[in-house]
């Protein structure tokens, strides 16, 4: 099996400041980027900007900015999202750089020598917003002017010479693919709308534009800007150093493991990027998942609407982890999912501070005052001590499996149960009744509960590996010893440990708060 882990993120338009919806499709891919590493996996995890076309060159207008000042400018704030979100990624790509020129130009070049590229006119529907093509079918007229049925925004018609992709003769090798490969399109029921719609048969797809100018221009044909899509997802082989294909860096990590995207791109990820890669004889990704809506008060998130929530704000409100926890805890990843101030604070209150904090909290603040702050070794551990840690032992593999599935809610649901447990199990053996008479039951109680602190700690890490990080210092545990593998390794703590001071983890939210 190979040992290599290539996740990705959508890159963004730098058109506006990165909202509620960006940071979660991050941090989903960090999520998996971070519980890969601890697995033991060489990872590789991808975000980065999207800065060429229409829809930028309109913005940057608006801004009496040059498009290239104007991109370097607002990709800025996506690459500092980064830091403020604790991502974990190795690269952030941005496709105004010269290595995704390179890997652009080369793919042009080979839907060319394969046969697929041709000239025509194409003359249709366009978004500037979605900068996609829509059918006639795709498109309904509301209070007077022409929108997208599936995302609302604006359609303009457009007629003009084009250079044409090859899609339709790919539909039949898409299909048998989806086929073979069960698990390719995530959730299964992404994976039927996409089958629906290469199943209808697929009309060939206009892959350049000649009414702007900002972009990469088409090899010996520069009127013609190559369609922003096509240049988009390239960058997910630029990073690797395509077109040097014998390079180490695109032979560990391409095929990608996963790209993480929302609903709403997956026909270009699902559909035209495969085809591209099919034509460009280069083997396609393992997996695309295609995560929900964040919707804020019921409504999706819109600049119309007025209902935009700023990550940034929220972080500096609440904590970074919290938010992390909160948007995988209670939305559901394939689906779509309102979330609520509200919300948020229960969520901190009874997951956060009241059990995995407060399990934390209490027991080193009682090692602190009964056992000279240090951690007992293991001893005479009798029954209620083995079947709580027997019990996350034994659903490790069903653990992993989850997080290989992209089942992040299952995942953490059965990881706060173990927080529950352990704090049941704390109460229940009542160390602070046997200092005097039994010191030594006391102290395999101790060992116990601070052993299944270590693993459920491991096991949040990649979620909120700020706090995590911090009960693994105050036990000292060093980062190296942070791996999955060393959940059921007790030696550990085979020698006295001294606690370290930590301070508070999770501060509850008051209600005027
Ligand atoms: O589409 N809820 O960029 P984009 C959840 N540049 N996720 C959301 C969201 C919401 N309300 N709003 C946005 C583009 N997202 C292209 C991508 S990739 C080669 C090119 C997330 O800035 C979600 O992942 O419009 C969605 O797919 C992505 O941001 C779209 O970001
Ligand atoms: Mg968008």
């Amino acid at each position: 099996m190979s040992k290599n882990f290539y996740i990705t993120t959508p890159i963004y338009y730098p058109s506006g400041k990165p909202h509620m919806g960006h940071a979660y499709s991050s941090i989903i891919a960090d999520i998996f980027a971070r519980f890969k590493r601890i697995e033991g996996f060489n990872v590789l995890f991808l975000t980065g900007t999207d800065e060429h076309g229409q829809k930028i060159q309109k913005e940057a207008k608006r801004n009496n900015k040059e498009p290239k000042v104007f991109c370097d400018e607002l990709s800025e704030n996506f690459r500092s999202l980064t830091k403020i979100l604790n991502l974990s990624n190795d690269d952030f790509i941005r496709t105004t750089e010269k290595r995704h020129y390179k890997s652009v130009n080369e793919i042009w070049k080979r839907l060319v020598q394969s046969g697929d590229i041709y000239l025509d006119k194409y003359c249709g529907w366009y978004s500037i917003s979605d900068e996609a093509f829509y059918d006639q079918d795709e498109v309904e007229d509301k209070n007077g002017v022409k929108v997208s049925k599936s995302s609302g925004s604006n359609v303009e018609w457009v007629e003009e010479e084009s250079y044409f992709f090859k899609l339709s003769a790919w539909s039949k090798k898409l299909l048998d693919h989806y086929e073979k490969n069960t698990d390719f399109i995530l959730p299964r029921s992404r994976k039927k709308e996409v089958i629906k719609f290469v199943e209808r048969g697929l009309r060939d797809l206009s892959i350049s534009r000649t009414s702007f100018s900002w972009g990469i221009p088409v090899p010996n044909d520069n009127k013609h800007i190559i369609y922003v899509w096509l240049d988009a997802l390239t960058n997910y082989i630029s990073a690797l150093n395509f077109p040097d294909t014998s390079n180490k860096k695109f032979r560990d990590y391409w095929p990608a493991d996963v790209h993480i995207i929302g609903k709403d791109i997956l026909r270009f990820h699902a559909i035209y990027w495969p085809a591209f890669l099919l034509a460009a004889k280069l083997p396609l990704p393992k997996r695309v998942f295609g995560h929900g809506w964040i919707l804020s008060d019921e409504k999706k998130m819109s600049k119309s609407l007025g209902n935009i929530l700023d990550p940034i704000e929220i972080i500096e409100k609440y904590g970074i982890d919290q938010l992390r926890y909160y948007l995988i805890k209670e939305v559901s990843l394939g689906n779509d999912g309102s979330i609520s101030m509200s919300n948020l604070k229960n969520c901190i209150n009874n997951d956060l501070a009241n059990n995995y904090g407060n399990l934390c909290q209490r027991v080193f603040s009682f090692i602190k005052k009964n056992c000279n702050n240090k951690i007992p070794k293991r001893k005479n551990l009798i029954k209620s001590d083995l079947n709580l840690l027997d019990n996350l032992k034994r659903n490790l593999p069903k653990l992993i499996k989850l997080i290989n599935e992209q089942s992040l809610n299952e995942y953490i649901k059965m990881v706060v149960n173990f927080s529950f447990e352990a704090n049941k199990y704390f109460n229940d053996s009542e160390p602070w009744n046997l200092k005097k008479n039994n010191p030594e039951r006391m102290n395999s109680i101790i060992f116990t509960i601070s052993e299944q602190i270590k693993n459920i700690s491991i096991l949040l890490n990649p979620i909120i590996p700020l706090s995590t990080n911090k009960v693994l210092e105050t036990m000292n545990i060093s980062s190296r010893d942070l791996l999955i593998k060393n959940i059921s390794n007790q030696d550990i703590f085979d020698h006295d440990i001294e606690l370290k001071e930590i301070d508070i983890l999770f501060k509850k939210i008051e209600d005027d708060n």
